[in-house]
């Protein structure tokens, strides 16, 4: 049995051959409608969320399975004070699979150790969101026909948001990546991420504070949102929330088939002016999250069309 609780847990042949079935998933999506018939996907939520779950939810009723769960700690017995190996134990009785996501790292992976069933993480903490980067992989091959041989920027908040740590760990399997890393002092990538993915696998990368000066070089820019809930003042949030805002004006600097991805939600961080732009890919994102979603729950139960 397997689970899916880092970005490297799939290894790039397995990623590849995964965004492949995403791929004919979204070329027909008519022809999966009985992929999963009978099957029941539970969506453990201990953190607010709602694309997440709602992808999650609607590519499992798209495969013709069905999904039972909770979208809150306080609707669970977690607030009784259960323990989430309790919780999935008791979870692996109910349903064939389960999406997590919690607010302290390494819940899921707690979870996937006493599961009776396959356990994807849906993002714990600060920490991963691999399924995220399966939606970000997916949208970048479709935008530029591969994943090796790019410049990818990432910009804002490097340090609380967990999407930018899996998508970087994910990426340094392909040849010819660079990395240019565009965030305050304040939300520079934690030092893991360099010291045990990036620098050992003698990725380029460079630190910078100016996403115009770094603009005209990208492939892909990766925007995110400042995340306010990791914060541990309001005023340290307040002074970084807006450092970064991408618009219209800015993209005039970018390549011709730059792609502009976002995990979503977008706060402030990209003005509604560049939504026009055939380069904004984030709501085609939110799209793939659902094809990719469906090829994940496909692989991990085993099911054929
Ligand atoms: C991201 C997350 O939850 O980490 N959202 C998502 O899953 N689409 C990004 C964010 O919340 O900023």
């Amino acid at each position: 049995m397997r689970h899916l609780i880092g970005p490297l847990d799939f290894t790039l042949e397995e990623t590849e051959q995964l965004l492949d079935l995403a791929d004919a998933i979204a070329a027909d999506p008519a022809a999966y409608q009985e992929a999963a018939r009978h099957k029941k996907l539970a969506t453990l939520f201990y953190e607010p969320s709602t694309r997440t779950r709602l992808s999650f939810e609607a590519a499992m009723l798209n495969l013709g399975g069905s999904v039972l769960g909770f979208s809150s700690a306080d609707s669970s017995s977690a607030a009784k004070g259960e323990s989430v190996a309790d919780t999935i134990r008791v979870i692996s009785c109910y349903a064939d699979i389960a999406a997590m996501r919690h607010p302290k790292e390494g819940a899921p992976f707690r979870a996937a150790r006493y599961s009776r069933i396959p356990v994807i993480n849906a993002g714990d903490g600060g920490h991963q969101h691999p399924t995220q980067t399966l939606t970000d992989l997916m949208t970048i091959r479709r935008r530029k026909g591969r994943l090796g041989g790019l410049t990818i920027g990432l910009c804002g908040d490097l340090k609380f948001g967990r999407t930018v740590h899996s998508l970087m760990m994910a990426l340094s399997r392909w040849e010819g990546i660079r990395f240019v890393l565009i965030s305050p002092e304040e939300l520079r990538v934690p030092d893991y991420i360099i010291t045990e993915t990036i620098a050992p696998r003698g990725i380029a990368y460079e630190e910078v504070r100016s996403l115009e000066n770094a603009m005209p070089t990208l492939d892909i820019l990766y925007m995110t949102r400042v995340q306010r809930e990791r914060f541990f003042n309001e005023e340290d949030y307040i002074r970084l929330k807006d450092s970064y805002i991408l618009t219209a004006e800015k993209m005039k600097l970018a390549k011709e088939d730059m792609a502009v991805l976002h995990p979503l939600p977008r706060v402030n961080e990209i003005a509604l002016s560049v939504d026009g732009d055939p380069r904004a890919a984030y709501f085609e994102q939110a799209q793939n999250g659902v094809y990719v979603r469906m090829a994940l729950i496909m692989t991990l139960l085993g099911l054929e069309k």
